[in-house]
């Protein structure tokens, strides 16, 4: 009797602190045992950054089993080398809207609908930002419609994180991103640009470095967002590989394509934290049928080579580039498919029209069959050796006839101007916008991927 008195003093009276000590010891020496255990297959050695508080949220999901995305590599740390990734696949993974309850679908975010979203403005107002070209600016040359700026890209199978210009300047603090391709990437960084600007209550805050103000000319531009030493690129490289030239017999310069070439100004981009490529739009383009431009490979200029076969030896060329000179643990490279164009009787410069479209287009049937350049693309894809996340764009694009500029490339002003239609890059606000928040929900996804890896 005595002894359990003395047991009872010891636990309630003499020292309820020890009593709790002991315990909270115990549980946290189980927990640890657990997450050592569970890191043993070369995860961290120590992991200072976790708090009981975070542990609930590191459960496995039932989505841990799909093959998952390459995670940007800043973002994924030393677990990259032991991802298994599919080039191709677009099966990832995203987490559900902001819900207290971490919730994942798998599904494939390229797969989906344009639906209206009264309630849902475009990330940056109309007109607002300066960083958009004027060619782009629809608003601003007097597009008086506006159901295209109310369009909302949504996934069938799950939803996606609404693009959040804080989270994404967060994210790239310190951080490089290029875009590295044609105009319709010009397209996608302005847009990019532009909706993080809209974040910054401060807005000198970002500025081109060299202060140019058009985007159209130069082969390379540079945003700078300063409080957070993040730098947002645009490199000029259409067709990705070198654009050269050579005397034919009669001492005639031709220009060529040097398919066996990456273009030269990989400097600039080959050691940034994520690359954007794309190429496309000018292989259909009349500069490559006609005559303008020779292919060559070596010494040896082309006669007669198919422009499809063409550009797979262009994308062959960039795949080893990539394979050979790109630092996967440092750097996430994206490919950004083709996007849809909607010229109606006749191309681009031989009167061909989309002037007038207020809707997308919602019947299936009249959408193009995947184009032969995606298909050629995506072969290439599966037998590299880098990680590349292909943003699956084309039918997404193709359903928006409406997205286009038109006859609003120009201002109402420049009536001359209005003699071709653009219908192949998009308003900004509008399509592109949408590419950067899947961008951005990629990279949301990536994150959790790397807290969850910590206990994997
Ligand atoms: C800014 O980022 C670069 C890398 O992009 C880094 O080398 C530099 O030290 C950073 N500067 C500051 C002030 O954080
Ligand atoms: C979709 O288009 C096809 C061919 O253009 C047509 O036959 C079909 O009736 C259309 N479907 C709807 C629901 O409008
Ligand atoms: C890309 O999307 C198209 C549908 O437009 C689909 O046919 C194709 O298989 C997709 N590619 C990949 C790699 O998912």
């Amino acid at each position: 009797m005595d002894s359990f008195k003395n047991l009872c003093n010891y636990f309630f009276s003499k020292s309820r602190t020890h009593y709790f000590f002991t315990t909270i010891f115990t549980l946290t020496l189980i927990v640890f045992f657990f997450l050592f255990s569970a890191c043993s297959d070369g995860g961290p050695a120590s992991p200072p950054a976790i708090s009981s508080t975070s542990l609930p949220s590191r459960r496995r999901s039932p989505s841990d089993e799909l093959t998952p995305l390459p995670p940007p590599a800043f973002l994924s740390g030393a677990r990259l080398a032991s991802q298994s990734y599919t080039a191709c696949s677009t099966t990832i993974t995203i987490p559900a809207e902001k819900t207290a309850e971490e919730k994942f679908d798998s599904c494939d975010i390229f797969d989906g609908s344009w639906v209206i979203d009264e309630g849902s403005k475009p990330v940056y107002e109309p007109g607002s930002c300066p960083f958009v070209d004027d060619s782009f600016d629809c608003f601003k040359n007097g597009r008086p419609d506006s159901d295209y700026l109310k369009l909302k890209w949504k996934p069938h199978a799950c939803k996606i994180p609404r693009f959040d210009g804080v989270k994404m300047l967060k994210l790239l603090k310190g951080k490089r991103m290029v875009f590295v391709g044609d105009s319709l990437n010009r397209n996608m960084w302005e847009s990019l640009v532009c909706a993080m600007r809209e974040s910054l209550s401060d807005k000198t805050k970002v500025f081109e470095v060299s202060g140019l103000r058009q985007f159209r000319s130069q082969g390379f531009y540079s945003f700078i967002f300063k409080d957070f030493n993040c730098s947002i690129d645009f490199v000029k490289s259409p067709f990705l590989v070198q654009e050269w030239k050579f005397l034919d017999k009669a001492g005639t310069r031709r220009e060529t394509l040097r398919l066996d070439m990456m273009e030269g100004s990989y400097n600039k981009y080959y050691d940034a934290d994520v690359i954007v490529f794309n190429t496309g739009h000018w292989w259909t383009h009349q500069k490559t049928f006609q005559g303008k431009y020779y292919f060559q490979e070596g010494n040896h200029v082309y006669n007669k080579l198919a422009v499809a076969d063409a550009y797979k030896k262009a994308l062959k060329t960039w795949a080893q580039w990539v394979d050979e000179n790109i630092d996967s643990s440092k750097t996430s490279v994206f490919f950004r498919g083709y996007s849809a164009s909607h010229f109606k009787g006749g191309q681009w410069n031989s009167g061909g029209s989309c002037d007038g479209e207020t809707k997308p287009i919602t019947n299936e049937t009249q959408l193009s069959p995947y184009p032969w350049m995606m298909r050629a693309l995506e072969s290439v894809l599966m037998k590299m050796k880098t990680p590349v996340f292909y943003l699956n764009i084309t039918k997404m694009t193709d359903y928006r006839k409406d997205g286009h500029p038109s006859i609003f490339r120009r201002s109402s002003s420049n009536i001359k101007n209005r003699v071709f239609q653009d219908c192949s890059h998009w308003c900004l606000p509008g399509v592109p916008d949408s590419w950067n928040e899947l961008l951005y929900a990629i990279l949301v996804q990536s994150q959790n991927q790397k807290l969850s890896s910590f206990v994997h």
